[in-house]
């Protein structure tokens, strides 16, 4: 049985009161063996790992850098998430293909690190609004597939996290449709399922991305491909991520 997960991003958003007024007000009381997950700043990353010692809150980082060490200013390393104790950390996502001038190469070297030094990458696909509006969506998402986590064994693939995040949905307001995700996620585990085999493709949980709230996560989430969320603006809020988790 793959897992169920509700994970938050935080994106470069809350000052450190705030930041730790958000993981206090978490609760994951009667959620049963839902996995919650905050990517919170990486500045934040020893208050939250502290403040969630007790609870079985995963802490991701939002981001790590893609060679090993060395002189690259502002940067933060996989060795040094390992030796922090962080055991999950997002690659991919669109924001950083998108301002930070990621490419799928740079992304695969950043997943073959993640794995070497023991952490779960979440990675991140999806497709911008003209592919979808070109009909070219499955094509170009199994183009990402390809050129950055195909490549891995299948003992290495089972220890990844998929999120299907459409960046037409990121932070716009608009979701996908429950029928939407549904498709795009089967379409994902199918291509594992060739690439790899059915039994794989079923361990790997693909959540989804793109303005999940209460209000629509539970349709979303009953879907039998969609193993959860990833959620940007509603995760900022203790109340509506607590409702999210209790979504499944
Ligand atoms: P929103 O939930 O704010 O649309 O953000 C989604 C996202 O990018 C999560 O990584």
């Amino acid at each position: 049985m793959r897992s169920k997960i509700a994970a938050g991003n935080w994106k470069m958003n809350l000052d450190k009161t705030s930041a730790a007024t958000l993981i206090e007000g978490l609760s994951l009381d009667g959620i049963g063996d839902t996995k919650v997950i905050v990517a919170v700043p990486s500045c934040y990353l020893s208050l939250a790992l502290e403040s969630t010692s007790d609870s079985r809150i995963i802490v991701a980082a939002q981001n790590a850098h893609h060679e090993q060490s060395g002189a690259y200013t502002g940067e933060i390393s996989f060795q040094m998430l390992q030796s922090m104790g962080i055991t999950h950390c997002l690659i991919g996502h669109s924001e950083r293909r998108q301002y930070n001038g990621e490419t799928n190469d740079i992304i695969k070297k950043k997943i073959d690190l993640c794995l070497e030094h023991g952490l779960t990458p979440i990675f991140c696909c999806g497709e911008p609004l003209e592919v979808r509006e070109r009909e070219l969506h499955k094509d170009y998402v199994l183009t990402q597939l390809k050129e950055n986590i195909l490549h891995l064994t299948t003992e290495e693939v089972s220890n990844i996290i998929i999120a299907y995040e459409p960046i037409w949905a990121i932070g716009t307001g608009v979701t996908a449709t429950a029928d939407q995700a549904q498709e795009m996620h089967a379409y994902l585990r199918s291509a594992l399922a060739n690439h790899y085999d059915s039994a794989t493709a079923s361990k790997i949980s693909i959540l989804y991305g793109g303005s999940v709230k209460p209000a629509n996560a539970k349709e979303l989430f009953a879907n039998e491909d969609v193993d959860g969320g990833l959620v940007g603006g509603a995760s900022l809020k203790a109340d509506s991520f607590n409702a999210i988790m209790r979504s499944f």
